[in-house]
């Protein structure tokens, strides 16, 4: 007993000795501690996870129905390629490549923005041309440097000759006349994205917990706010509400290094007011979903950092404060809810 007793207390004594990133970092003063905290409350809104379980048993089905679509390489021309060749869960509802591959290998020239969280963003796509998911949802499949089907009746006859999607179809959407159409299949795809939210310690800590983001975390946001990121970049999704010209100042390209000098918004309505406007992108995990930017042109995020400085502020950004503002970032990253990913077969 008696060579017992001290070294429990050495072993007490050394495991409190343990490097604790939190405990040495330097806290910050009370006061703008609480400034910090009453701005993140102003700009920024906490997000919610998804409770799949309190969901009617209709609606279970459909969000069911619509994960099965998302997963299912039939909606593919030569079904090399399903939702999730793009928007992959392991890498946060993107590929993490510059631009991806179509089903016929051909590639377009924008970045695969993720799925995640995306519908709480005011309008999908790059140039904003859709409003909401299941507008968007119809837009890959037929799309010629995505899923590349030919035609509608190509879709739903190949669909038509499943079982599953009979049955399911005809369960979740009893009031169509015919099941499977292109509406019930975007409304099914919709109500499956609408469940990929991804609560993350940034939303802890605008709930009050102080210890959810590190101190680095925190004078990030002040970073954030005080080198004008805000205007653009700011509610639950921290940006996704508006479109903006990219860049305000100077030239994207001599920026980005971009090889493809596309217009934006323009090349929808041909206005040139919308001339290099892009929807300003939400950057809730955006620690994960790298490249960056409408052509994925950009691979680091710091990097990603100092060029919004220069082109939408006007501002050189000061290292510490690029530091911080990635470890804010990284408060972004969140849960993807286990049942998003692909059952294993
Ligand atoms: C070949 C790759 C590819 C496939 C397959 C694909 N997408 Fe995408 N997705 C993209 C690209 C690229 C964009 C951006 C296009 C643009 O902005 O013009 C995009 C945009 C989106 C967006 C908008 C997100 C935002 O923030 O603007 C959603 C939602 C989405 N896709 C869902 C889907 C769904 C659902 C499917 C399956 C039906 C699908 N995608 C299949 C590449 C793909
Ligand atoms: C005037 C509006 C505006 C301001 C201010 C602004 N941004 Fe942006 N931000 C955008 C737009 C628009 C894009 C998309 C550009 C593109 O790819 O076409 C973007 C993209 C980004 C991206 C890349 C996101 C992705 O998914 O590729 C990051 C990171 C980012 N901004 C961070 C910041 C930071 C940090 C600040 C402050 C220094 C800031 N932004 C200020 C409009 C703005």
């Amino acid at each position: 007993m008696k060579t017992i007793f001290p070294l429990i207390v050495l072993i007490f004594i050394f495991s409190n000795c343990k490097t604790d990133k939190k405990s040495t970092e330097k806290s910050l003063d009370p006061k703008l501690e609480q400034i910090i905290l009453h701005s993140a409350k102003s700009y920024f809104t906490p997000l919610e996870a998804y409770e799949l379980n309190k969901q009617s048993p209709e609606k279970k089905r459909m969000i069911e129905l619509g994960k099965t679509l998302f997963y299912d390489k039939r909606l593919s021309n030569n079904q090399n390629l399903n939702c999730a060749s793009c928007h992959d869960m392991k890498k946060y509802g993107t590929d993490n490549l510059p631009l991806s591959p179509g089903d016929n290998y051909k590639f377009g020239t924008r970045n695969a923005p993720t799925v995640l969280n995306a519908h709480l963003q005011y309008a999908q796509f790059w140039d904003a041309r859709e409003r909401t998911v299941e507008d968007q949802a119809a837009g890959p499949i037929f799309g010629n440097f995505e899923m590349d089907m030919p035609d509608t009746t190509t879709l739903l006859d190949r669909l038509g000759k499943v079982d599953y999607y009979n049955k399911a179809f005809k369960e979740v959407f009893p009031m169509v006349d015919t099941f499977i159409t292109i509406e019930t299949i975007k409304l099914a795809i919709g109500a499956f994205e609408r469940t990929l939210i991804t609560p993350a310690p940034i939303d802890n800590y605008l709930k009050g917990d102080m210890n959810a983001i590190s101190t680095k975390a925190k004078l990030g946001i002040k970073a954030f706010v005080d080198n004008g990121c805000i205007p653009c970049h700011s509610t639950t999704t921290v940006g996704g509400q508006m479109a903006q010209k990219f860049s305000l100042y100077g030239y994207y390209w001599d920026y980005t290094n971009s090889t493809h000098i596309d217009k934006g918004k323009y090349e929808v309505t041909q206005d040139p007011s919308d001339k290099f406007v892009f929807k300003v992108p939400q950057l809730r995990n955006i620690e994960k979903t790298y490249p960056y930017f409408h052509d994925g042109s950009v691979d680091s995020l710091r990097d990603a950092i100092i060029i919004m400085g220069k082109a939408e502020t006007n501002i050189r950004l000061k290292d510490e404060d690029v530091d911080n503002i990635l470890e804010f970032f990284k408060t972004l990253t969140g849960k993807i809810p286990d049942y998003a990913f692909e059952k294993k077969k």
